[in-house]
């Protein structure tokens, strides 16, 4: 079910592993996006009330390169969210950014737009 919060091991994932092995995520893992461009993670979010939402994504990246990613609202709305380097894979960091979102369900997808893929995700909360 919709909620405020999902964890990205409940969420849709195109091209990616759940995984527990890099201590720190919340829930029972996170998402290790496969290192390719157009790997993906669809949350869904509730929103209560439709305008603009803070959206917050908790994430690790070990490397020092950014992890760039296209977050969508419904398909819609593209906006490129950077996820740096946080120093270690179980050193989890969060991006927030402004999203506009409807109220009921809102599926948030967070594509890599790099051939390295997204960072690891932990989960989305609005
Ligand atoms: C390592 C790490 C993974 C990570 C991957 C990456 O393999 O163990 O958790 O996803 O690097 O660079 O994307
Ligand atoms: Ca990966």
């Amino acid at each position: 079910a919709a909620a405020l919060e999902q964890e990205a091991e409940d969420a849709v994932v195109g091209q990616g592993v759940v995984e527990s092995n890099w201590a720190g995520f919340s829930g029972r893992g996170f998402v290790n996006y496969d290192n390719v461009i157009g790997s993906s993670v669809e949350y869904t979010i509730n929103a209560e009330s439709g305008g603009e939402h803070d959206l917050t994504f908790r994430y690790a990246n070990g490397t020092t390169a950014d992890r760039p990613v296209s977050v969508t609202v419904d398909g819609v709305n593209a906006q490129a969210v950077s996820f740096p380097g946080t120093g270690a894979w179980t050193t989890w960091q969060t991006r927030t950014v402004r999203a506009v979102l409807h109220a009921g369900a809102n599926r948030i997808k967070a594509t890599s737009t790099t051939v390295n893929g997204g960072p690891n995700a932990d989960k989305v909360s609005a």
